[in-house]
């Protein structure tokens, strides 16, 4: 029976409502947590339903069983009712989200042209942001098989129909195209004669010893880290069939099929026959108007906090200072995304911080760095290290201070080689800067 005709059927219990608010148990061990019911279905003879618990991103919405809900509480209203009911740290930003298929400052750009007036443009965001909502509520693919690694994912991905519907999808670690069934999956595997990216290479670094934790995971030793930048424009394909993978991971702010504007600079392990597998990857608008440098990151979670999201995060900004700019991150940043450029930022100041000779200002850090003034300021306010005087931000601190946060602040972190960084800027971007 379908979940319409459960509904419909006089003899079915009648289920809990979408938009009510319930309390169940969040894993075995977690704590009792409020949730809101995003979804239901009905199947073998039982109700299922999809939860948001509060205060927690949206990839940790799963699907209950009745016999998880431990009480049920009546719906939270009408926010509850249009889809307004998530709270709590995960949803950081999510009402800014601009388009499903472009970023925000593109469709910014789109209205300034169209002349779409500033209530309009409200109007076409809340009914974007709502579309958006609605679309991607319930997580689709569940699983994908990628070359050794067998990865949960964490949200919807709009694959073309056919693909978007699978539990399962299998993808190839090299050309990123995706399969619904093993066998044509294990022939493409068999027949593809280029074992990376596309694109022109402009970094290659011996990989680092990891560490006795990644070992126990049964990940493998790279012999080298490598990065090359691909032209959204050139090598569409490969970089629609990222945009899609990395959408998994990834709540809002990605593109999927206009990747004409963007340069994508995907990060590989490399392995001892030479092989490259995408670990990460973050886009860039070839022309950003806001001066962003990072249009989205990610960095599979096979490989996550392993150093490559800071390593890619400096990637950027050792290509930003080549282009004599300064850059941020396009926002929203995701929890995670928050919490890796904060630290960057931070361990990137202090060593500037440090190695300054005389007073430093908060344009000499933005010209050595290439990060952005405000990132700067923020950065520093969290530190306690910045003050407002006579209007002005002011750097306050001594050698010893700087010495006693780099302490409490110590990170072995992964960082680009400038020197093996082959990547140059076009004449025309050098000689605009
Ligand atoms: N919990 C707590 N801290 C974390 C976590 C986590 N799950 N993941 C990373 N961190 C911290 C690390 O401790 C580290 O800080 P530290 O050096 O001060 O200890 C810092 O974040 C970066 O760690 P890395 O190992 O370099 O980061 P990682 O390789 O895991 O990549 C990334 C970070 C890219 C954000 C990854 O988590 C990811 O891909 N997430 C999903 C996609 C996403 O959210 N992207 C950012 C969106 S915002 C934007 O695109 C502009």
């Amino acid at each position: 029976m379908s979940t319409e005709e459960a509904l419909a059927s006089g003899t079915v219990e009648h289920p809990l409502e979408v938009g009510a608010r319930v309390t169940c148990q969040r894993g075995s061990t977690a704590a009792l947590t409020e949730c809101d019911i995003i979804e239901r279905e009905y199947n073998d003879g039982t109700w299922r339903y999809y939860v948001h618990f509060d205060g927690t991103d949206r990839r940790l919405d799963s699907w209950i069983t009745e016999d998880d809900v431990i009480v049920d509480q009546p719906a939270a209203g009408a926010a509850a009712a249009n889809g307004a009911t998530h709270g709590g740290v995960g949803r950081l930003g999510s009402s800014e989200f601009g388009s499903r298929r472009a970023t925000r400052n593109m469709k910014r750009k789109s209205n300034e042209i169209n002349h779409v007036a500033s209530a309009g443009i409200n109007t076409y965001d809340e009914a974007l942001e709502k579309e958006h909502e609605e679309s991607t509520k319930v997580k689709n693919i569940q699983v994908i098989e990628m070359g050794r690694y067998e990865i949960d994912t964490w949200y919807f991905s709009p694959y073309p129909d056919s693909f978007a519907h699978q539990t399962r999808l299998f993808i190839c670690p090299f050309s990123l195209k995706y399969f619904k069934r093993r066998t044509a999956y294990v022939s493409h595997l068999a027949t593809i004669e280029r074992r990376g990216p596309p694109g022109k290479k402009i970094y290659s670094a011996p990989a680092p010893t990891m560490s006795d934790g990644c070992k126990k995971m049964g990940l493998s030793q790279p012999s080298n880290l490598t990065s090359y930048e691909v032209d959204g424009s050139s090598a569409k394909v490969y970089c629609q069939c990222l945009c899609l993978l990395a959408k998994l991971f990834l709540d809002h702010k990605t593109l999927y099929y206009d990747v004409d504007p963007f340069l994508f600079y995907v990060l590989c392990e490399e392995d001892e026959h030479g092989e490259e597998t995408l670990a990460g990857y973050f886009s860039k608008e070839k022309s950003s108007s806001e001066g962003n440098n990072i249009a989205c990151i990610l960095v599979m979670p096979q490989h996550q906090r392993k150093g490559y999201g800071k390593l890619l995060i400096d990637l950027a900004y050792n290509i930003t200072l080549r282009e004599g700019k300064v850059g941020s991150p396009e926002k929203p940043l995701s929890d995670l995304g928050q919490l890796s450029f904060r630290s960057y930022w931070t361990e990137v100041l202090l060593d500037a911080l440090r190695s300054h000779k005389g007073n430093c200002t908060i344009r000499d850090l933005a010209a050595r760095t290439a990060i952005q003034t405000e990132d700067i300021i923020a950065t520093l306010q969290s530190l306690n290290l910045i003050k407002f005087w006579k209007g002005q931000h002011v750097i306050s601190v001594s050698p010893k201070i700087v010495d006693e946060h780099l302490r409490t602040n110590a990170r072995a972190s992964l960082r680009c080689d400038p020197e093996l960084l082959t990547w140059q800027p076009p004449a025309s971007t050098a000689d605009s800067a």
